[in-house]
């Protein structure tokens, strides 16, 4: 084992002493060209691996420098990418208790402390691949509810509806699919000016697929979209699916962490009144990928459902059966995904994790507050969250569609220079440049990883503007007491 542990060695000194851009735009035929990818009958040298080893790493993008914008996470957490090394390292699975002890208490505690966080006190829940499968497990828990006979005799012509707002993930859509009520059965709600699904507008969908002979049976509300990071209201949606019965699902992928914070937690106020709730610990808790969970208010649900098969030669009653997350899961082997969950929280704290979520919000609102008052820029849509979409608008003359292509263009000229990955979204018809502003501490919020935004050749060069200013009065403390995700 030790000449593998000197490798990782290597391994992680490059990664952290390199200086590389944080996005190499390359083709694929052109890598698959420069890669020594074949496998072949005869294996090869340990040199030879930890060259493709390091091949690999050199040409991923580097997630850890503050210019990666790309996706809703970013950075190193340490203490969860050592829990991360000895859950390989043991490669303990969890169908039982028995096979994963120490593993399956790790979990159940996780589970513990999200349930406080979201108020289900009679709550349980299982770690899951990521979001878009606890999305699917909330929709064939909220059709088990309404419909428990359809687990052994399926559909039989019952044609079952569901609503999420036009701003939803789209993994309810691909949930939709798999559990075979059909994509166009799932419907689209209006969402108002601020990205918030509009009640009013639910209540319609409702009521128009009662009309049509549907079955309603799910809602699904989003607690931080996924472009613009708005929250959908519980209280209102929530008296809606107690009137027609429906049940209420969250999706907190990105935003639920906001619960750490006494000062934000009322974005999602009533939460609690909620059926099931998804949980993505790989986003803004930044732990390795991919760590998602499924929380439910109500204890048996998940088994009830889900649970089928390997009685005879695995799920054994014995003292500990109860113990046996397996039967909660529709996966048959599951990694220990909650121990760099566990080790990340045992080693900061709540407390830690409250700090991020407060310093970021900061650092968020001065990126807003400079983009405000700079003449070149237009805020596209409201900022609730640590998402910020903005135009890069260097005249008033230009239609929405030259607007696009601009903004458009100057991603990928950031992509280009290596300096930042950050990508474009819509949001009502305008396009914008989507900043996950602030998913490490010591992020500035006035660059994008010290780029400042390149103009395309073939604008007035009188367009050009730098985003980067080095200090500011008013720029939030950089907080650096927790190992959270540590940018470069
Ligand atoms: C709101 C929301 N829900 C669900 C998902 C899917 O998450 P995962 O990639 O963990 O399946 C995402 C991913 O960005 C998301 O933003």
């Amino acid at each position: 084992m030790n000449k593998y542990v000197e490798v990782l060695d290597s391994l992680v000194n490059d990664y952290e002493s390199i200086d590389r851009p944080v996005f190499k735009d390359i083709k694929a035929v052109d890598l698959t060209n420069i890669l020594d990818l074949k496998l072949t009958d005869q294996g090869c040298s340990l040199e030879v691996l930890h060259r493709s080893l390091k091949d690999f790493m050199d040409y991923s993008p580097d997630v850890s420098q503050t210019g990666f914008h790309k996706q809703l996470y970013s950075g190193v957490n340490e203490p969860a990418l050592l829990g991360e090394w000895v859950a390989s390292l043991t490669n303990s699975v969890m169908h039982t208790y028995k096979m994963g002890p120490v593993a399956t208490l790790m979990e159940l505690e996780v589970i513990r402390q999200l349930n406080k966080l979201v108020g289900f006190e009679k709550g349980e829940g299982i770690m899951v691949s990521g979001a878009s499968q606890a999305n699917l497990i909330a929709m064939m828990l909220a059709r088990h509810r309404i419909c428990p006979q359809l687990k052994k005799e399926g559909y039989q012509g019952r044609s079952l509806v569901a609503f999420v707002s036009d701003q939803a993930h789209y993994s309810m859509q691909r949930a939709a699919n798999i559990i075979g009520i059909g994509e166009n059965n799932l419907i689209a709600v209006n969402s108002d000016e601020n990205g918030k699904m509009d009640p009013e507008n639910l209540r319609f969908c409702i009521e128009k697929s009662i009309e049509q002979g549907k079955l309603p049976f799910f809602i699904g509300l989003t607690a931080g979209t996924t472009v613009i990071g708005s929250f959908d209201p519980v209280m209102p949606c929530n008296e809606i699916a107690k009137f027609y019965g429906l049940w209420l699902h969250i999706d907190g992928a990105w935003g639920a962490p906001i619960l750490f914070s006494e000062r934000y937690k009322d974005y999602l106020s009533g939460c609690d009144q909620a059926d099931s709730f998804t949980w993505d610990a790989h986003k803004l808790m930044n732990v390795p990928l991919t760590a998602g969970v499924i929380l439910t208010r109500e204890t048996g649900q998940l088994k009830d459902c889900v649970a089928g098969g390997g009685g005879n030669y695995l799920f054994h009653q014995d003292e500990n059966s109860a113990f046996n997350m397996g039967e909660l899961s529709i996966q048959s082997a599951r990694r220990a995904d909650c121990l760099k969950l566990w080790s990340s929280w045992k080693s900061e704290g709540t407390q830690g994790y409250l700090k991020k979520i407060e310093t970021l919000q900061n650092k968020k609102s001065y990126f807003v507050e400079l983009l405000d008052k700079h003449p070149k820029f237009s805020i596209i849509a409201p900022s609730p969250f640590l998402n910020v979409l903005f135009q890069f608008k260097p005249s008033n003359q230009l239609h929405e569609s030259e607007l696009r292509a601009l903004n458009v263009e100057i991603c990928k000229l950031l992509a280009a220079s290596g300096g930042a990955f950050i990508d474009y979204a819509c949001f009502k018809g305008r396009t914008g440049i989507r900043a996950i502003t602030c998913l490490r501490e010591n992020f500035s919020a006035t660059n994008f990883g010290n780029t400042a935004i390149p103009v395309p050749a073939h604008t007035a060069s009188s367009w050009e503007l730098k985003l980067h200013v080095s200090s500011h009065s008013s720029a939030p403390p950089v907080s650096s007491e927790n190992h959270f995700a540590k940018g470069r």
